[in-house]
């Protein structure tokens, strides 16, 4: 998979402009078997952009929101919620950002609740991991990373847990140009998955899908995605450019 996260980019205008070039950038491109690409623009584009990859033939490029709430309704001013996103026919939520994690606050107890609340209205969560630099530093990574799995994760069913995918994002390879490199990528991503396989088993560990994201360009795609336990990639700054986009999606 290939997810494209914009953030708090583009106008309404902007984003068509980026769709529309997608399309010209993916005219005649077929994706792979068992592939897929995601976009999550803003939440008030959702249906704006749904509608334009079906208008630019991109119809099998998924939409998914950036957040959640972890409720379904209420006295939440300026939220939006999980059955909201569904009632719109979105397919995946992205949960934990780093960004949500550090200005938002958002714990891994909170994350809990949003990934189950995801999971109940049939969207897929994209549940977002990975340390700080200073974490690294003290060679605590691994851990950390598993705390924030286990926390956020490891109370859903096997069943539940199957319609998770999980995106190793180190906060230090984030909008830097520092990318984790391919063996660094490897390594967590390994360690992540024997993680799921101590609590679910080999066989839903191996079905997991497990991104990389920090930093992720056309120059380095492939080779990240070339790594046994990468299953693709979450974009940021590269999904704002179709050209680079369409040149990591080439790369699954
Ligand atoms: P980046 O962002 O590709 O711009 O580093 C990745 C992300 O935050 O998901």
């Amino acid at each position: 998979m290939v997810a494209g996260n914009w953030k708090m980019n583009k106008t309404l205008a902007s984003s068509s402009s980026l769709i529309n070039d997608l399309g010209r950038e993916l005219a005649g491109f077929t994706l792979k078997e068992n592939c897929q690409v995601v976009v999550c623009p803003p939440a008030i584009y959702l249906l704006a952009v749904k509608g334009l990859l079906e208008v630019h033939q991109l119809s099998y490029v998924g939409v998914g929101a950036q957040n959640c709430h972890h409720l379904d309704f209420g006295a939440y001013t300026g939220e939006v919620s999980a059955t909201m996103l569904q009632s719109l026919g979105i397919d995946y939520v992205l949960v934990g950002h780093s960004e949500r994690r550090e200005y938002f606050s958002e714990q891994d107890s909170l994350l809990k609740l949003k990934v189950e609340k995801a999971i109940d209205n049939g969207l897929t969560p994209i549940f977002c991991c990975g340390e700080k630099l200073e974490v690294r530093e003290k060679n605590q990574h691994f851990e950390l990373v598993k705390k924030q799995i286990i926390e956020s994760l490891f109370e859903l069913t096997a069943q539940d847990f199957a319609k998770v995918i999980v995106a190793y994002e180190p906060v230090w390879a984030i909008g830097t140009g520092v990318t984790a490199s391919p063996a660094q990528a490897q390594e967590m991503h390994a360690f992540i998955r024997s993680t799921i396989s101590e609590q679910y088993g080999s066989s839903v560990a191996d079905n997991t899908t497990i991104l990389y994201g920090g930093s992720c360009k056309p120059h380095n795609a492939a080779e990240l995605f070339g790594q046994t336990d990468v299953d693709g990639g979450l974009i940021g700054g590269a999904s704002l450019k179709a050209k680079d986009f369409a040149a990591i999606i080439a790369c699954l």
